[in-house]
């Protein structure tokens, strides 16, 4: 399959929603059917954003608040200038996971900021990324008590401590949660809510069901 334009997919979340695992499986699909394509992540995906992203998420750096927002813009802006705006421009479809709703969802309502305030951390990855915005972005929705039990699994199985944001309050989470839903409401034309608790085929379904129209209607 041959795209008019590259197109620029995202999967967005709170901890732990599955969204790694089946962005895996729609990698896997497009290369079955020959659809060209780069799997990438926020924050990272580049050398340096990488190493932006093991400062930002390391649980013994206390950092403030306004340099957090500023980290991950900075990454989001090496990310997508020198890797996904080429990519699209190649006419790739770019799986990434987590971007700017997650700042806004994050550092925006998780951390209790008015409306004002988060229209500026939008501002800064506007800046950073000149206006990118995905063009599908697919929001992985578990309940809150689901992403700790989750989390809780995942770092006895991998043995490692959770990171500087997983490590946050309840109540942190549950604005990120809030948060999430106010985007998806606010822009449902590209946000698409995906339940979640669904076993891994059927949420994997969803997504590809709804990504595969997408596809045909950006198709040559
Ligand atoms: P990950 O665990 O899905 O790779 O995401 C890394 C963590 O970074 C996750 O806790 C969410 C957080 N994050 C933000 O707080 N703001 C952002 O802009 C991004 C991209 C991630």
């Amino acid at each position: 399959m041959i795209l008019k334009n590259g197109l620029f997919i995202t999967g967005e979340g709170i901890e732990a929603g599955g969204k790694s695992t089946v962005l895996e499986k729609v990698a896997s699909r497009l290369e079955e059917i020959g659809v060209p394509y780069i799997r990438t992540r926020e924050p990272g995906g580049t050398r340096i954003a990488e190493q932006l992203r093991a400062i930002v998420l390391d649980p013994n750096n206390d950092i403030h608040l306004n340099t957090e927002i500023m980290l991950y813009a900075c990454s989001r802006s090496e990310h997508i200038h020198s890797l996904v705006l080429p990519a699209l421009k190649e006419g790739k479809v770019v799986i990434c996971d987590r971007y700017i709703d997650s700042s806004i969802a994050y550092q925006g309502y998780g951390a209790g900021h008015s409306e004002e305030v988060i229209r500026k951390i939008k501002a800064v990855s506007e800046f950073a990324t000149n206006n990118l915005l995905p063009d599908r972005t697919y929001l992985f929705d578990i309940p809150l008590e689901e992403s700790f039990k989750r989390m809780g699994l995942r770092s006895l199985e991998t043995q490692t401590d959770l990171d500087r944001i997983e490590q946050r309050a309840r109540e942190y989470h549950q604005r990120v949660y809030d948060g999430y839903h106010h985007i998806a409401k606010q822009e449902p034309n590209r946000v698409v809510v995906i339940d979640g608790t669904q076993s891994r085929k059927k949420v994997f379904e969803s997504v590809w069901n709804d990504l595969e129209v997408f596809l045909y209607k950006n198709s040559q």
